[in-house]
């Protein structure tokens, strides 16, 4: 993504090696950038979601890491920082894998050769990120220009939550095609469903839609099903947080809505898919954990008043119980497909298996 005019990522190391991120609490009223200077800061980052999204909540555990050894590079310090850090948020796989990742690599190193390993590994899992996220973008791009051919006019896209450039390290995962379509000149229209309770579709994949000027229109999360009734939606392109290795998908709160809603209507139904979202352990959707989170982001809502401020207001009657499982899990029989860096596979055991060989024969 640019920023006027500048690429920018989500998570990044400045000159002086000091990683920095968006605080993503702030926008869309607000870009501001924070210091993450030591494991305390990351972990608290990804917890109260400065920075969300299952690859980015990765790279920023990576990062976690390597700030914790670049404090104490120690055995003890290592594992410590592998469960703080895996405490933080339980449903994205990306955290387990990273942290997982890092430790295979810094544990058998001595530890003062374990700092400046754990930011090089960090760099590279961001690297590898935006890597994987541009091929998705490819994939998905010839789909969506095989639809295009088809049918002719504007492609519309019904997306949740928020699976773009924010999400990730870079370019996003549901949004690499339609940030790789616009770019290549083929007419597109995002219905962005804006995902409460956190709103990230309407604070985050609006603004970043904006930014980089593709036509889009924010509806309640209620709307997508009367909008696939009426021909209106081409379409859905959603992330995943976590995926089995049978195809079930595990993505934000209301993601099954839609793809009982897509399928009712024979909309194609897509889910971007990078293989370290694959939970290789696991074959039901049922046994992914799903977070609980707060109460008070389903009674209270914040927004920007006529005067320039952001303010927080309560909904529900004072003291109404409320709930907030934060995800959901979409049976693989609802998926069209996944579009993983490697091409585009079927939701089944067999698909992911055909098209992960090396992972799939691991587990
Ligand atoms: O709670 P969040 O904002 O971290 O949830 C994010 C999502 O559900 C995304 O769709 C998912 O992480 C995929 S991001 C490429």
């Amino acid at each position: 993504m640019k920023i006027d005019g500048k690429p920018h990522r989500t998570i990044w190391q400045d000159g002086d090696g000091a990683v920095r991120i968006i605080d993503q609490t702030q926008l869309p009223h607000r870009f501001e950038t924070v210091v993450l200077a030591d494991l305390g800061d990351a972990a608290h980052a990804i917890a109260a979601m400065l920075v969300r999204g299952a690859p980015l909540i990765g790279a920023t555990a990576a990062y976690g890491m390597a700030l914790a050894m670049r404090d104490d590079p120690s055995d003890a310090a290592l594992k410590a920082a592998h469960d703080t850090l895996l405490a933080t948020r339980p449903t994205a796989v990306n955290l387990r894998w990273a942290l997982d990742d890092m430790t295979a690599r810094l544990s058998v190193l001595a530890p003062p050769a374990r700092t400046d390993a754990a930011f090089a590994r960090a760099a590279a899992v961001c690297d590898e990120d935006v890597a994987i996220n541009g091929a998705i973008g490819d994939h998905g791009l010839g789909l969506l220009r095989a639809i295009h051919e088809r049918k002719g006019g504007t492609l519309n896209i019904l997306t949740h939550c928020n699976a773009g450039w924010l999400a990730t390290v870079d370019i996003g995962t549901a949004t690499a095609p339609i940030y790789r379509a616009h770019d290549a000149g083929i007419p597109v229209h995002v219905w962005v469903d804006e995902t409460r309770p956190r709103n990230q579709g309407a604070a985050l994949t609006a603004w970043e839609l904006g930014r980089h000027g593709v036509p889009h229109t924010v509806i309640v999360d209620n709307a997508g099903g009367h909008l696939m009734q009426r021909g209106r939606v081409d379409l859905c392109f959603v992330g995943t947080d976590r995926t089995t290795a049978s195809g079930d998908v595990c993505n934000k709160i209301g993601t099954y809505l839609k793809a009982l809603a897509a399928h009712d209507n024979g909309v194609p139904f897509y889910v971007c898919l990078p293989s370290p979202t694959i939970d290789w352990s696991l074959s039901d959707g049922a046994a992914i954990p799903i977070e609980e989170r707060s109460g008070e982001e389903v009674s209270h809502i914040a927004g920007l008043t006529e005067a320039g401020e952001v303010m927080r207001v309560l909904l529900p009657p004072q003291g109404s119980p409320v709930a907030n499982p934060a995800f959901d899990v979409t049976p693989a029989r609802l998926v069209t497909g996944l579009i993983t860096e490697r091409g585009i596979a079927p939701a089944t055991a067999e698909g992911l298996a055909a098209m992960f060989p090396e992972f799939a024969r691991a587990a």
